[in-house]
């Protein structure tokens, strides 16, 4: 994970870094690691543009209105920065295929189990990586992506991290994805 600016390895695992980055940054855009346009042959081949998507940690990212401008129609973006729901609830208020809630990915507990096609990571677990008591911090967002996904569900991750630091956590107890690496070069 890069960044910018300067800060302690383990802010990226803490809402008030993510409020004060979010507030320096206003109401600018920023896509970490991949836009949509580098990702969309493998969100196409996956994700059926019908699905009731859940984005967590969507950040200022627009790969969330890109992919509506592609013919997604039902995205919930939730993020734990209460700063960037705000500024993105404001921004996108004109797109109804989206939905913006601060939440923590750690506890979902407004959905229902059972509630979305897919779920989109792009960067959100390797930030809990980066967090104070990472591992935990994995093993409960894992916990409730799983709880949410209808079976058969598809939980996109993107991550920077090496499938085998990032795989142990997703085959937590309770979990069993059928997992598949896709390799993205960089853009
Ligand atoms: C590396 S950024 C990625 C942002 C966006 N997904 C993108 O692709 O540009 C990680 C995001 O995860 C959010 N985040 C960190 N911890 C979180 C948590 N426990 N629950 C929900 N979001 C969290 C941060 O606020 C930040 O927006």
């Amino acid at each position: 994970m890069n960044s910018s600016s300067a800060s302690h390895p383990y802010d990226y695992g803490d809402a008030e870094y993510w409020d004060a980055r979010y507030w320096e940054q206003g109401g600018s855009s920023f896509d970490w690691y991949q836009r949509f346009s580098a990702l969309r042959p493998i969100i196409n081949k996956l994700i059926p543009s019908s699905s009731k998507i859940l984005m967590v940690g969507c950040g200022n990212a627009r790969i969330s209105e890109d992919m509506v401008k592609d013919g997604y129609v039902d995205l919930m973006n939730i993020d734990i920065s209460s700063i960037v729901i705000e500024l993105m609830r404001k921004k996108c208020m004109h797109i109804p295929q989206l939905k913006y809630m601060q939440m923590d990915v750690r506890d979902m507990g407004f959905f229902n189990d059972e509630t979305f096609d897919s779920v989109i990571d792009k960067g959100t677990l390797d930030s809990l990586m980066c967090g104070f008591d990472a591992p935990f911090s994995a093993f409960q967002m894992i916990e409730e992506v799983n709880r949410v996904l209808k079976p058969g569900g598809i939980y996109m991750l993107i991550t920077y991290g090496d499938p085998s630091v990032r795989i142990p956590h997703l085959n937590q107890p309770g979990c069993c994805w059928k997992i598949t690496l896709y390799i993205i070069p960089l853009s």
